[in-house]
């Protein structure tokens, strides 16, 4: 059951999708993230460090009848504040997303791990994604020590056509090096259509369209939320009706 939110407010909780591979879902992921949590009745607040803006473009074109999500572009911080007043936000905020830009290492990469409480590594599932997310796994786990933090980490797969051989070597390598692969994404239009309005696919319609997707997207929320805090079904079926009625 969707929790009635209005007078506690649960801690904060950071979820940062990472891969330093280009092109692989990232801005999908946080931005229909964002919008889940929205919709659930979290404050929620999108996180964009990518310069390319692709989350910071998507909140703009939300409609304002739309659960509000408090969009930050952490790529573009004026010269005349500081970054902490720049990067502030409502102490209100219960989950926190952030969208990284590809081609992530040093320090920036450091930055991202020490803050998040999740991290989410998209990966399509092709021989040289798989060959790149391997080589970013390394680079976490014996540069960056990601072990020594308190992040949990988990891979999902997007745009997968169907169950391939391919996607059968990402999870064998996975359990392999023992890190959690939680959820697979198909490729579909229905993305490309969300993201066109500013939307998540949990606030597109009719729901029945996006039920594949909305499954998909209900095992990463148990992950992160330990458990069903968010029904999909529930959050579905309430708005659903009442904007039929
Ligand atoms: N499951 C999916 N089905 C169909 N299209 C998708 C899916 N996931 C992402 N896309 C599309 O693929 C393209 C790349 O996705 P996205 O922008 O989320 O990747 P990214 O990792 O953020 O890229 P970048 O590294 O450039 O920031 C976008 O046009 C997006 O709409
Ligand atoms: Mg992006």
């Amino acid at each position: 059951m969707l929790r009635d939110v209005s007078s506690t407010i649960r801690e904060r909780k950071c979820i940062t999708v990472l891969n330093s591979k280009g092109g692989c879902g990232k801005s999908m992921l946080a931005t229909n993230l964002a919008a889940f949590y929205a919709k659930s009745g979290y404050n929620t607040a999108l996180v964009d460090f990518d310069p390319q803006g692709t989350s910071i473009h998507w909140l703009k074109l939300r409609g304002e009848e739309k659960k509000a999500i408090h969009g930050i572009d952490a790529s573009q911080i004026p010269t005349n504040v500081t970054r902490s007043f720049y990067m502030r936000m409502p102490p209100t905020i219960e989950r926190v997303v952030i969208d990284t830009p590809a081609a992530v290492k040093g320090a920036e990469l450091q930055e991202f791990i020490q803050q998040a409480d999740n991290i989410i590594l998209p990966v399509l599932p092709s021989k040289g994604d798989i060959h790149a997310v391997a080589h970013f796994i390394e680079t976490l786990l014996l540069d960056i020590k990601i072990k020594t933090y308190n992040a949990k980490v988990c891979v999902v797969a997007n745009r997968v056509r169907r169950n391939t051989k391919i996607l059968k070597t990402l999870e064998n390598f996975l359990t392999h090096i023992k890190f959690p692969f939680v959820s697979s994404f198909r490729e579909t239009q229905n993305y490309i259509h969300a993201a066109q309005e500013g939307l998540g696919v949990c606030e597109m319609r009719p729901p029945s369209r996006f039920a594949k997707d909305l499954a998909q997207w209900q095992t990463l929320l148990d992950w992160l939320e330990e458990g069903s805090a968010i029904e999909i079904n529930n959050i579905l079926s309430s708005s659903y009706s009442a904007s039929k009625s």
